[in-house]
Order: structure tokens, then C-alpha cells, then sequence
């Protein structure tokens, strides 16, 4: 029910101390903005310092090759319990086998399929019954079927979103409540270079990888709402990766724009989860690049990509 107030004011308009105050709010948020800017400029020549993860439980998916086994043998070697799902099992073993040989013995396996609700659940509950509460998540186990959207099968497109996006939110629902409790945790998500910009050949995965983008970005507001709360998000953008998962790389500049190598993408994405970094795409200055180019006209960002030249060619020709 409108106030007497209120109504006075819809029928009179605002006041001049009314809008005196809306433009002095307004005033605020431009201090703000200029502050925060500044301050996102010097943090990127003085990043904020690492905090260890030595004792923490991390969660990898996807541990079994590529970028996954990558954060599983870097998170160990940083003194972490490694907890390395994957649903293939003999690769998911030879990664904690791996890690085992290098002398860190705080590894563990599990098969598991991400997209499965009802076995992550299952799973989650093993692991803390087993070694303990995860305390770090990475969202890492993906697919990625290159070609043309009307050549993608409806089982397909179901399989992307499954495992590149509902497989991450069985993990954070099944996971995040243990962290809320201990008002501790992290949870890095892995979207892409693809999450940033759309590609040809990719427009299911592109959907996918934006999605990581938007609900780690609508998760955030979520956990702003709880006071002084300590469970943090990373997302990371990762350009093209030698894993074998890009079948056709399209590079016009391929010497100074070279795939990366799993390492130094899980180098990266756990030295910005240790600053406490929201976004870090690898490299890290196409995370400002995209932002940058997002300013201008649809028409010239179209021919930049032109000039860059990078795509990925069909994996069924
Ligand atoms: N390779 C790239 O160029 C690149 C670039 C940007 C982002 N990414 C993303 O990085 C992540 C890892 O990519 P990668 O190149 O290391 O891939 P990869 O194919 O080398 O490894 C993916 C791993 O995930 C596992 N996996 C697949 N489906 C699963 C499921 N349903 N449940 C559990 N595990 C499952 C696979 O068995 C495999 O071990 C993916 O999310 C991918 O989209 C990759």
C-alpha cells in the first residue's frame, strides 16, 4: 500500500531534496567505479598475495588427462589431498599412480560421471566418508564436438550441456553446503576462450562455455548476500590447449599465437585461485582484450577475429 508520502510525491514529482539525493547516489557509484578501475589496474602489476592450499581438499574432474591431470599432479605437489574423478578409470589410476611416484601419497580415485545427479551425489558422500569435507572444487571434465550446428546429433547437444554445465551444478549443490558450514572453500570453473567470444563449428560448446560464465558470475551475487562469506569463485578462459581435444586448429599467426600446453593452463588457473582471482583466462590479457573489444562496434570485432584468424575446422571432414 502506497504511503500518503508517496502518493504526494507521484502526483507532485520528487522533491528537490529527493533528486538532490538520487543524483548524489549516482555521483557515489561514478567514485566507485573510477576507484575500482584504478584499483583493477594495479592489481594487475601487483597481484594480491597467494594463499596456500597445503591441507586443503581439492575435487578434479576430468583428472584422467589433459588439464585435469594437470591441476591433480600441481594441486599435490602443492601439498593438497587430490580427489581425481574422472569417468575413465584407468586413466583417472595412472594420474594418482603419477602423483603417488612423485612422492605425494594424498591422492585418490573415483570413477564418476559428472552428468549423473544421483551418482555425484553418491560419490561426494564417499569421498567425505572416505578421506574428508571437499574444500576446493575445479569444475574441469569437458567435451567438445566440432562441427556445424545442424550437423550435431540431439544426443549430442543433450551430452554438452549435461557434463560441460548441469554436471557442474550437481557438484556445487552437492558440495557447496559443507562449505558454507565451514564458511571456507573454493570453486574454479573451467569455460574457455569459447566462453568469451563465439566460434564457428562450436555453437553448442560456445553455449555451454558462456553458461560457465554466467552462472559463476549469478552464483557470486548469491554469495554476496551472505555476510563476511568465505567460499570463493574462479573462472577460467582458456585458449586453445594441446590436449587433442582442438581436433583442427585454424591459427593464422601460429607462431606467436601457439596452442598451450596443459601445464602451464593449470599453472595459471592455480596461481589466480590462490590470489583470489574472479576471471583468469590463459593467456591472461585476453580476459582485457575481450572487454576491450566487447567497447566496439559488432563490425569491427568481426574483423579483428578476420585478421587473428583463429578457429577450429569440422572433426567430421
Ligand atoms: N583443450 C582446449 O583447447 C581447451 C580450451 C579451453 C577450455 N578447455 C576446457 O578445459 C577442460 C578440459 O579440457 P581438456 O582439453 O583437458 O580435455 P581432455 O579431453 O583432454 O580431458 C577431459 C577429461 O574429462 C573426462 N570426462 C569427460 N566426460 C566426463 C564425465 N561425464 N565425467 C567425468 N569425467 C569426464 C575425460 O575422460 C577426460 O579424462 C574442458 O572443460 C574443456 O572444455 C579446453
Amino acid at each position: 500500500m502506497p504511503t500518503n508520502n508517496q502518493n504526494q510525491n507521484n502526483q507532485n514529482g520528487p522533491t528537490a531534496m529527493q533528486t538532490l539525493q538520487v543524483f548524489l547516489e549516482f555521483f557515489w557509484v561514478l567514485i566507485q567505479l573510477t576507484y575500482f578501475n584504478i584499483e583493477a589496474i594495479v592489481r594487475w602489476f601487483v597481484p594480491p598475495p597467494k594463499k596456500s592450499v597445503n591441507g586443503e581438499i581439492v575435487l578434479v574432474t576430468g583428472a584422467g588427462h589433459g588439464i585435469g591431470k594437470e591441476f591433480a599432479m600441481q594441486y599435490a605437489a602443492l601439498g593438497a589431498t587430490v580427489i581425481a574423478w574422472d569417468v575413465n578409470e584407468q586413466n583417472n589410476l595412472k594420474t594418482v599412480k603419477e602423483i603417488n611416484r612423485l612422492g605425494y601419497p594424498k591422492a585418490y580415485s573415483y570413477v564418476c560421471d559428472v552428468s549423473n545427479r544421483e551418482k555425484v551425489f553418491e560419490t561426494v558422500e564417499k569421498v567425505r566418508k572416505d578421506v574428508g569435507d571437499i574444500t576446493i572444487i575445479v569444475n574441469n571434465a569437458g567435451i567438445m564436438p566440432t562441427h556445424s550446428l545442424l550437423e550435431h546429433t540431439q544426443k549430442e547437444i543433450e551430452a554438452i550441456f549435461d557434463i560441460n554445465v548441469l554436471g557442474h551444478f550437481w557438484i556445487i549443490q552437492a558440495i557447496m553446503p559443507s562449505m558454507l558450514k565451514r564458511n571456507h572453500g573454493h570453486i574454479v570453473s573451467i569455460s574457455s576462450c569459447a566462453g568469451l567470444s563465439g566460434l564457428e563449428n562450436l555453437v553448442p560448446y560456445c553455449a555451454s562455455k558462456f553458461a560457465v560464465r554466467g552462472y559463476m558470475e549469478a552464483l557470486r551475487m548469491e554469495l554476496e548476500l551472505i555476510p563476511n562469506c568465505q567460499v570463493k569463485l574462479t573462472t577460467i578462459y582458456p585458449y586453445m590447449v594441446d590436449t587433442g581435444l582442438c581436433k583442427k586448429p585454424i591459427i593464422r599467426f601460429a607462431e606467436a599465437m601457439t596452442m598451450l600446453t596443459p601445464y602451464e593452463v593449470a599453472a595459471t588457473a592455480i596461481d589466480g585461485q590462490m590470489r583470489g582471482v574472479r576471471h583468469v583466462s590463459v593467456p591472461r590479457l585476453y580476459w582485457y582484450m575481450n572487454n576491450y573489444f566487447r567497447m566496439n562496434a559488432e563490425k569491427g570485432m568481426k574483423a579483428m577475429k578476420e585478421f587473428l584468424g583463429v578457429s577450429l575446422g569440422s572433426d567430421l571432414s
